[in-house]
């Protein structure tokens, strides 16, 4: 039977990471790929030697070589600079543009069934790169940003109720920046809307820290941005596709007229299965959640013309 192959580009913090927790899961062959080949490397046997504790077999080869890429099922697109404080993700557009753009052409030509996730900041903006470059099917290409948006958002629920996080389902819809939309109507803790759980300015809060999640956690490491949670994000992903869930995640998909956004990647819920996205769920939106999903889709447009000037 044929073995299922992930390939992971960029062997940084979150690439490693995506690494470690997919090599766990062991449902898949897993190259992890960077431009200086010791890294890598390294990593792999790092991990490789964590086998024998934690009891997998997982083949991963550590490589600069975009051969050992050929016929992925999967390529996670995590290569790019990370913020430093003080950063927004959009100072990162024009340095990024041309990495996901190189990163792209090389893994494509070698893999043209994969389904692309892209990782690498500013995510909607680099998941458009990713489309427009690969020419593949829309289906086929998404960004990782609501699923931890949503994460970051239950985590932050959990502590100010002293709730499981199981307990928790959070929605967040938008762009993976600093206009994303919270949706606490749509967010439950054992089925009980948040809104009959939290007075308005605590809602507010927690929405206000949930989009300054990755911010927060830059300006404590100082000199890089979170990478567990934005693995666990991607695992969570890969697996969905894997094991054909059906799951429904929030993702930055290619919107063509659905929550009337014409031709944009912005984060939206979608059922998540082998073909990759395989139906994009539509919610009712009051007229000031509309609101706000139009203002933080109209920063992600921003930012997408600007990458039109660029390749
Ligand atoms: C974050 O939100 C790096 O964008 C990523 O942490």
């Amino acid at each position: 039977m044929k073995k299922s192959k992930i390939t992971i580009v960029g062997a940084g913090q979150v690439g490693g990471t995506t690494a470690q927790r997919l090599a766990e899961k062991e449902f898949a062959d897993i190259v992890l790929l960077d431009i200086q080949p010791d890294l890598p490397r390294g990593k792999v046997l790092d991990l490789l030697e964590s086998g024998p504790i934690y009891g997998y077999d997982t083949r991963l080869t550590g490589t600069a070589n975009y051969e050992e890429t050929a016929n992925s099922d999967i390529v996670v697109i995590t290569s790019g600079v990370p913020r430093k404080p003080g950063m927004s993700r959009d100072d990162l557009l024009r340095v990024n543009v041309g990495i996901v753009k190189t990163v792209t052409e090389q893994v494509v030509q070698r893999s043209p069934e994969a389904i692309l996730i892209v990782v690498s900041n500013p995510l909607d903006a680099m998941t458009y790169v990713a489309h427009r470059v690969s020419r593949f099917p829309r289906e086929r290409v998404l960004g990782m940003a609501g699923a931890l948006d949503s994460a970051r958002f239950r985590a932050f629920i959990s502590m100010e109720l002293g709730v499981s996080v199981e307990n928790i389902h959070a929605f967040v819809l938008g762009g993976h920046g600093d206009s994303m939309v919270p949706l606490p109507r749509y967010t439950t803790v054992a089925g009980i809307p948040l809104t009959e759980l939290l007075p308005k300015e605590r809602l507010d809060a927690l929405i206000q820290r949930t989009r300054d999640g990755g911010a927060e956690i830059v300006k404590l490491f100082k000199t890089g941005s979170a990478f567990y949670a934005p693995s666990a994000a991607v695992a969570e992903m890969v697996e969905a596709i894997m094991k054909d869930k059906k799951k429904i995640l929030p993702c930055a998909v290619l919107c063509q007229g659905e929550y009337k956004i014409d031709n944009l990647f912005v984060g939206v819920p979608v059922k998540l299965g082998q073909g990759g996205i395989e139906e994009i769920i539509q919610i009712q939106l009051t007229p000031e959640e509309e609101a706000n999903f139009r203002r933080s889709a109209a920063a992600v447009r921003e930012l997408c013309q600007s990458v039109d000037k660029m390749i």
